[in-house]
């Protein structure tokens, strides 16, 4: 092969290797799994003093558009601490908040948070009527599945990286899927939810985020 030839398929294997880089640099292992349910939860206590400042004192948060941590699944928590770390989600505030954090001390943190009661319900589900039969039904005019098929019938989150909505402040809410929607949260591994919040409407989140948040 001539010197060309050999730039130009290395140029394009750069141009490709940026394109399909990963999501995420979690990779969910039997041994990081293993890993993530063996954090201690004491010791995540300790460390969390920092977080509580703006997630809450048990996880809980009080302001609208950060999100709570109790009660979420520990393998979920875990995943968004490394993606913070690795700059594979990105936010300036968290980013910095997690620079001097080991693998051990997420590991930590997460089963903490995990082990915390979820956020009590706020509002009532009456006339959300769309919001609960996209959660229940779907669309599939617009190949949209139903929430709860990942999320649980109950929005308390799935194996592994799904998260619990149940509770989840709505404001955050709001804000993440206009970013998954404007490609700015980009670390949902196969692009699940990047896909599915380009097809809802404004008013469709609006709603979802009050029918999580409520009971
Ligand atoms: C100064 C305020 C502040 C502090 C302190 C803080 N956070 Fe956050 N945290 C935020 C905000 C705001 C977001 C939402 C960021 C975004 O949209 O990506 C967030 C997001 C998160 C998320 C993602 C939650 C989800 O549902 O996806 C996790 C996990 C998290 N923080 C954990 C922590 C931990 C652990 C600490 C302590 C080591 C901490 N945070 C300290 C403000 C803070
Ligand atoms: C195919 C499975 C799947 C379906 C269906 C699905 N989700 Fe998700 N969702 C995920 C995964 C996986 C994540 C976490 C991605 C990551 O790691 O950042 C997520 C994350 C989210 C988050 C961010 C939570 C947080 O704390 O930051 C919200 C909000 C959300 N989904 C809402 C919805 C709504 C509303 C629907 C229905 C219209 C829906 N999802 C349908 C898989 C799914």
């Amino acid at each position: 092969m001539n010197k060309m030839v050999v730039a130009a398929l290395s140029g394009l294997l750069v141009s490709t290797a940026a394109q399909a880089e990963p999501a995420s640099k979690v990779a969910w292992t039997p041994e990081q799994l293993n890993f993530v349910k063996k954090g201690n939860a004491a010791k995540g206590k300790e460390l969390s003093a920092t977080c509580t400042g703006c997630h809450g004192e048990q996880g809980v948060s009080q302001v609208p558009n950060y999100p709570s941590l109790a009660g979420q699944l520990a393998t979920y928590t875990y995943k968004q601490l490394q993606d913070y770390k690795t700059g594979h989600r990105k936010h300036e505030l968290m980013g910095s908040m997690v620079t001097g954090l080991s693998n051990q001390d997420m590991a930590d943190l997460a089963v903490w948070f995990s082990t915390l009661p979820t956020p009590k319900p706020q509002g009532s589900r009456q006339s959300l009527a769309k919001a609960e039969f996209l959660v229940k039904k779907g669309d599939g005019k617009r190949t949209l599945p139903p929430c709860a098929v990942c999320h649980g019938a109950e929005g308390k989150g799935e194996k592994m990286d799904i998260p619990a909505l149940a509770g989840q402040q709505a404001d955050y809410f709001v804000q993440t899927l206009e970013a998954y929607q404007k490609d700015e949260r980009r670390n949902d591994i196969f692009g699940r939810m990047r896909i599915l919040s380009k097809q809802l409407t404004a008013e469709e989140i609006k709603e979802l985020a009050q029918y999580y948040q409520a009971k």
